[in-house]
Parts: C-alpha cells; sequence; structure tokens
C-alpha cells in the first residue's frame, strides 16, 4: 500500500508532464516486438535463413532499412523478403552458408550473429522503420479520441511512467524519445572501461557491460563502480565458451558460474545473458535460463580496431531501440565511445541499459528468449 502511494503521488507528478501528449496508447503498439536479426550463420546443424516468427512479431508497417556495414563489410546485396510479418533482410555474406544468403527473422530461429571474436564478417543491419510508429502516432492523434478516454490514457502512462521511475532508481526515461543501449563485451577492463563510464557520467548515460565471469575477480573495483553509476552487469558466461559446442550440463555451468562471479564481486546477480560470438542452438536456448541479448548494430571494433570505423558504424546508423555492440577490451572502442557518447546526447538519444530499453518499451524480457532490438 505504501508503495502505492508512493506511485500515486509520482503518477500525479507525471500526469502534469504528459497532459499535452496523449500518445501512449497509438505508441505501445509498435512497443512490443522485436526484430531479430541474423547476420551469419555459424550454426551447421540449422538450416541457414530459418524463419521462426514469435510471438509479439509485430512488423513495422513500412518497409524498413537495410544497410551494410562499415567498409570491408561484404553485405551489399542487401535485399527485402516480401510476405514475412516482419522485414526480412537477405544479405550476401560470401564464404559463409551454403546458399550465400542469410536473412534477418523474429523468434527463436538458429541465429549466429558474427561475433566479437568469430570469423564471419558481420555488416551492420538496421531493422525497422520510425516512419511507422510516428504515422500511426498521427493516425491516433487525427481520430481525437474522446476526453475521457484521453484522460484515462494520459493516467496509464504517468503510472507506467511512475512505476518505470521507480523501478529505475529515480531515474526517469522518456518513453516517447528515442534510447539506444550502448553495450560492451568481455570486460571487465578497467583501462577503457573507466573511460566509458567517465563519459557516460557526463552526459547521464548508462550502459551494459557483458562481462566474463573469470576475468571479474581481477577487477573487482570497476564492476563495484558500474554498479555503483547504475549501469547494467550483465553475463557473458564464465569462460567466454562458444556454447553451442556445449552439453547442457556444461552451458548451463558456463552461465551460473559467469553470474555467480559477477555477484561475488559487487552484489548484483546479472540478468542478462550474451552468448560468445551470438551463438546458439536449440540446446542453448533450453539451458542458459536467461534472457539472452544479441544486437542489431555491430560496430566491428574487434575487428577493424579503428576508432573512426567504430564511430561511423553507430552514428551513420543509429536509431531508437537500437543495441550497439561493442568491446571493453580494446583501446580503440573506447576511444570511439568517447566521441559516440558526446554525439548521441547532441542528438537527443538517451542512453539506457538493455534492461531500461525493454521495460521503457513494455517488453518483458522472458528466459530462453533472444533479443537483438526494441523497435
Ligand atoms: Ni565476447
Amino acid at each position: 500500500m505504501r508503495r502505492r502511494s508512493i506511485l500515486g503521488m509520482m503518477a500525479a507528478a507525471a500526469v502534469t508532464l504528459f497532459a499535452v501528449q496523449p500518445v501512449f496508447a497509438a505508441e505501445a503498439v509498435f512497443s512490443a516486438y522485436s526484430n531479430v536479426i541474423v547476420a551469419g550463420q555459424s550454426d551447421s546443424g540449422g538450416a541457414p535463413g530459418t524463419s521462426a516468427p514469435g510471438a509479439g512479431s509485430l512488423g513495422p508497417a513500412g518497409p524498413g532499412t537495410s544497410v551494410s556495414g562499415p567498409a570491408g563489410a561484404p553485405g551489399s546485396n542487401n535485399q527485402i523478403v516480401p510476405g514475412a510479418d516482419v522485414p526480412v533482410f537477405v544479405q550476401s555474406p560470401g564464404n559463409e552458408s551454403p546458399s550465400g544468403s542469410f536473412a534477418a527473422v523474429s523468434g527463436n530461429a538458429e541465429m549466429a550473429p558474427a561475433g566479437d571474436e568469430g570469423t564471419v564478417l558481420s555488416p551492420v543491419i538496421t531493422a525497422g522503420s520510425n516512419d511507422a510508429e510516428e504515422g500511426a502516432r498521427q493516425q491516433a492523434e487525427a481520430q481525437g479520441a474522446e476526453e475521457a478516454a484521453m484522460q484515462q490514457a494520459e493516467a496509464q502512462g504517468a503510472e507506467e511512467a511512475a512505476m518505470q521511475q521507480a523501478q529505475t532508481g529515480g531515474r526517469y526515461i522518456d518513453p516517447n524519445k528515442p534510447m539506444v543501449a550502448l553495450t560492451f563485451d568481455d570486460g571487465p577492463q578497467p583501462s577503457v572501461g573507466n573511460r566509458i563510464m567517465d563519459c557516460l557520467a557526463q552526459y547521464g548515460g548508462k550502459a551494459t557491460f557483458f562481462m566474463v565471469g573469470d576475468r571479474v575477480a581481477s577487477h573487482q573495483a570497476e564492476v563495484q563502480r558500474m554498479v555503483a553509476e547504475g549501469h547494467e552487469v550483465a553475463n557473458h558466461t564464465m569462460n567466454h565458451k562458444y556454447l553451442q559446442k556445449l552439453g547442457a550440463a556444461e552451458i548451463q555451468a558456463q552461465v551460473v558460474k559467469g553470474n555467480d562471479a559477477i555477484e561475488a564481486a559487487c552484489g548484483v546477480r546479472p540478468k542478462l545473458l550474451r552468448l560468445p560470438g551470438g551463438n546458439h542452438n536449440a540446446a542453448v536456448r533450453a539451458n542458459t535460463h536467461m534472457p539472452m541479448i544479441q544486437w542489431n548494430i555491430d560496430t566491428l571494433d574487434w575487428k577493424t580496431k579503428n576508432a573512426d570505423k567504430t564511430v561511423a558504424a553507430v552514428l551513420d546508423h543509429v536509431k531508437d531501440g537500437d543495441i550497439v555492440l561493442m568491446h571493453e577490451l580494446y583501446k580503440q572502442s573506447g576511444d570511439a565511445a568517447l566521441r559516440i557518447i558526446p554525439e548521441l546526447h547532441n542528438r537527443g538519444f538517451q542512453m539506457v541499459t538493455v534492461s531500461e530499453m525493454a521495460a521503457a518499451k513494455g517488453v518483458t524480457l522472458e528466459a530462453g528468449k533472444l533479443y537483438s532490438s526494441f523497435h
């Protein structure tokens, strides 16, 4: 009851904020899906380009966009496959799958975005369309809802905002403004991670750090700083093994030990998992027992080790709801982050953790499912 009354007060305050923006209902329609992007196919057991639309796969009305990645990325033959319930992008990655193509799909299809240490070049792909959301918003406005319905929607929106604020320790994320989740893998690595956190602090940004369990004990102070400053500590397995090569018990052990190591260092047990290389198969999906967070902008920073290319990979493509993959291990990735973060701020992006973005977009993250964006 006490919680309720606090929420009520927060809701009342938020009503004032949102009184002139009765757009929650319309936008909620487009909040409950995430496109899963397949960039590469390393699981030989699965058929390339398998399409398995999952629950909540509301596709944007527009055709989406598909763009190739930084210089050197091979995917230049993007095309949109008609007839799918979400935009499906087929690319020619060169020498990978037998058909020379892979596709963006929704749901739990076999997929393996070229990973941080993989050998597959992964073009940057962006999917979805802000135009669709904007169009729906404008349409809803034009319909001119009844005053009572308008007030109800406002109250609901205010309550959601208040709830969200309560869940994020007083940090308010505006669901009507663009947001992006910057993610940094393979740390902790204080020489880079602390620079990134210094910069994020200047702009009120938060990031998600997917850490390798066997590195954590050596860098506890950095992990504790992540928690203290509101970043999300997340699991990248105990030893960075490719889980699709392991049996069920080993998969579970890699995940549990990674969570244990992080929790021991900072007191917070991770809620999210990133698969090494993004690789998975049915056994992996059945045995991690955590939401698995992929990405839809792959900077290839681990490969290029070039800050200019990493900056371009983000700033040339970034849009609301994206998950950006970078790595904490490389100085050049830190250099790039120090340029990316101020510019995202200039463009009005909220830099949020993955869990914050899911909450803001109305997505409940579920164990055993894959998420690569929140468009
Ligand atoms: Ni990794």
